[in-house]
């Protein structure tokens, strides 16, 4: 086996101050990112299987139709870096059909990471392998044994719509700086569309999404031992035509007051608290984007339906 890993894990002082921050403020919020605990992270993988949730699927018959090309765009000798990696189950089909030099998924949530990786490993024997525990929406340097050139960032699934715009151009110009004068970035952008499909998407009927929202509160509750009744919380998301995004929200039934170590949040009844957003980006509006950070549009797949973008953009 051929697998390295690297951990820079947050410490768990730092979910502590951002529980306490995000339900400081007015609307209350959580950050997205304490999502991904082991849990969460599996939630996770039963939401990108609901019928409503259109995106891995027509994003996978994306990859499917244009492969040849998308294959062409990367090159033989390519180190894949992808950022939020979570299960690596995307990479492998471009791992069945090019030879890149090197596979580094980067992830927050260790345990996932490293199970992932080792299956990955077991896979793929002769594919070297640097498994990287961090946070990517905060500073961090690659570590030295992953080649300055032929650097490829792999960013699928519309992830980087969980960023506000403005975090999203710094999340683009910091992979660009590290992706160097001739890299490139494979990136799956979810298109604009009619409320009805994207309002269905994020609230599927088995509920998953449903769950994965409500484990955040779960998590706050045994990892900060904080007080707070999860089942008198619902979730609901809907899609802010005006500012191009689903907003998912957690609902409080009832008034009630959440504590964490000391601290005490008043919550009134049909209040929300805002867990993540989702952006939806034309074609252009997602170049534009790009153009801001350093990147150039090299190519753009979409759909039939145009539901789902697929951009390979270089250094420029
Ligand atoms: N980035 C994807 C999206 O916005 C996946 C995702 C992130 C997601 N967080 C989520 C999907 C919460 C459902 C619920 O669609």
């Amino acid at each position: 086996m051929n697998l390295h890993f690297h951990n820079f894990q947050p410490e768990s002082e730092d979910l502590h101050a951002s529980v306490v921050q995000g339900l400081m403020r007015t609307p209350k919020q959580l950050h997205p990112k304490l999502f991904y605990d082991e849990i969460g992270s599996q939630i996770f993988e039963r939401i990108c299987e609901q019928p409503e949730y259109y995106l891995p699927e027509v994003e996978r018959g994306i990859f499917e139709t244009h492969a040849r090309e998308m294959i062409a765009c990367l090159g033989e000798n390519c180190h894949i870096i992808e950022p939020g990696a979570g299960s690596s189950k995307k990479i492998r089909f471009l791992l069945d059909r090019i030879r890149p030099s090197l596979y580094a998924p980067m992830d927050i949530s260790a345990e996932h990471l490293l199970t992932s990786a080792q299956k990955l490993a077991r896979d793929y024997p002769v594919l070297p392998i640097h498994a990287i525990c961090v946070d990517h929406t905060k500073p961090y340097r690659l570590p030295a044994e992953i080649p300055g050139h032929n650097r490829v960032f792999f960013y699928p699934g519309s992830s980087l719509g969980n960023f506000d715009p403005v975090d999203a151009i710094h999340f683009l110009r910091d992979i660009r700086g590290k992706a160097g004068e001739d890299g490139g970035l494979m990136i799956g952008i979810d298109t604009k569309k009619p409320p009805e499909i994207l309002n269905r998407a994020y609230n599927d009927a088995a509920g998953a999404t449903a769950a994965f929202n409500l484990n955040l509160l779960q998590r706050i509750k045994s990892e900060l031992d904080a007080d707070v009744d999860v089942e008198s919380f619902y979730h609901h998301a809907f899609y802010n035509e005006r500012l191009g995004r689903i907003e998912m929200h957690l609902y409080s039934r009832c008034k009630q007051k959440i504590r964490v170590n000391g601290s005490a949040f008043q919550i009134e009844a049909g209040e929300s608290i805002h867990t993540e957003n989702s952006y939806k980006y034309t074609v252009e509006e997602f170049q534009a984007l790009a153009r801001e950070a350093g990147w150039k549009s090299d190519r753009v797949w979409l759909d039939d339906k145009q539901y789902f973008s697929v951009h390979f953009l270089r250094s420029c």
